[in-house]
C-alpha cells in the first residue's frame, strides 16, 4: 500500500449513506473514490453472465481477478462498464446485491480483489467506501469512519431511491432484505462488517447528507489531511 496519499475509509452497513457521502466528500476534496461494493457486485454479475455457480469459490476468484471493468467518472455519478457493456444500473438491483453479498463471503474472492482496491490509492488522496476498508484493505488510513443508521431508516432510504428510479417495493420486504444482508455481512468469518478499533462511528439516522459531509470535512481538516473548504 502506498503511504504517499491519505485515505479516508468509510465503512458501514448497506443504506447508511456511504455511497452518496463518499462521492460528495471526494468531490469536495478533489480526491479519488473507491466504491468497493461495486467490485463485489461486478464479480457477481460477471459470474452470472458466465454461468459460474455462486458457490464455486475457485472459479469466482478467477472471475474477480480477471474482471474487465472501467469506471467512468461523470458529473453526479460514475458509469460502470463490464466487458465493455454499461452495467451501471444492473449492478444496483436487489438480485445482484444479494449475489454480491454471497460472493463477498468467500475468502478467495476477497483476496483476488485486494490489489485492485489498493490500486485506487493515488495522490492527492482516496475516499474508500465499503465494509472492510478500515479493518482490512487500508489499515493504515489516518481517518476511519463507521457510518451507520437504523435498519428502518435505511429501508426508508432504499424505498425512496427505488421510487425515484420508478420501482415500487414494500417497506417490510426491504427491511427484511436489509436485515438479512446485515446478518450475512456481520457474521461471515472473513472480513466481517465491524468498526475498526480506531474508527469514529457516526450514526446518520437523524443527520442530513450535508451535515455528514461537513462533519467529515471538519475531521479531515482537524487532522491536517485537508485544508478548510
Ligand atoms: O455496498 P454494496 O451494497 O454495494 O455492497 C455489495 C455487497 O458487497 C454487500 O453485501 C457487502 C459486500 N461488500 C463487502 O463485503 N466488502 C466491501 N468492502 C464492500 C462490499
Amino acid at each position: 500500500m502506498s503511504g504517499a496519499a491519505p485515505v479516508l475509509t468509510i465503512d458501514g452497513p448497506g443504506g447508511a449513506g456511504k455511497g452518496t457521502i463518499s462521492r460528495l466528500v471526494a468531490e469536495r476534496l478533489g480526491w479519488h473514490l473507491l466504491d468497493s461494493g461495486a467490485l463485489y457486485r461486478l464479480t457477481a454479475l460477471a459470474a452470472v453472465k458466465h454461468e459460474v455457480p455462486l458457490d464455486d469459490e475457485a472459479r469466482l476468484a478467477e472471475v474477480a481477478l480477471g474482471l474487465d471493468v472501467v469506471f467512468v467518472a461523470e458529473a453526479a455519478s460514475t458509469r460502470v462498464l463490464l466487458e465493455g457493456e454499461d452495467a451501471t444500473s444492473t449492478i444496483r438491483t436487489e438480485q445482484v446485491g444479494d449475489a454480491a453479498s454471497r460472493v463477498a463471503a468467500l475468502p478467495a474472492v476477497r483476496q483476488a480483489l485486494l490489489q485492485r482496491q489498493h490500486d485506487f490509492l493515488k495522490p492527492p488522496g482516496l475516499v474508500a467506501d465499503g465494509r472492510d476498508m478500515g479493518t482490512v484493505v487500508f489499515t493504515e488510513a489516518p481517518l476511519k469512519i463507521f457510518l451507520t443508521a437504523s435498519a428502518e431508516e435505511r429501508a426508508h432510504r432504499r424505498q425512496r431511491q427505488l421510487q425515484e428510479a420508478g420501482v415500487d417495493a414494500s417497506l417490510s420486504s426491504l427491511l427484511k432484505e436489509i436485515q438479512a444482508r446485515d446478518a450475512r455481512d456481520m457474521q461471515r468469518s472473513v472480513a466481517p462488517l465491524k468498526p475498526a478499533d480506531d474508527a469514529i462511528t457516526l450514526d446518520t439516522t437523524r443527520l442530513t447528507i450535508p451535515e455528514v459531509v461537513d462533519r467529515l470535512t471538519e475531521l479531515l481538516t482537524e487532522r491536517g489531511l485537508a485544508s478548510a473548504t
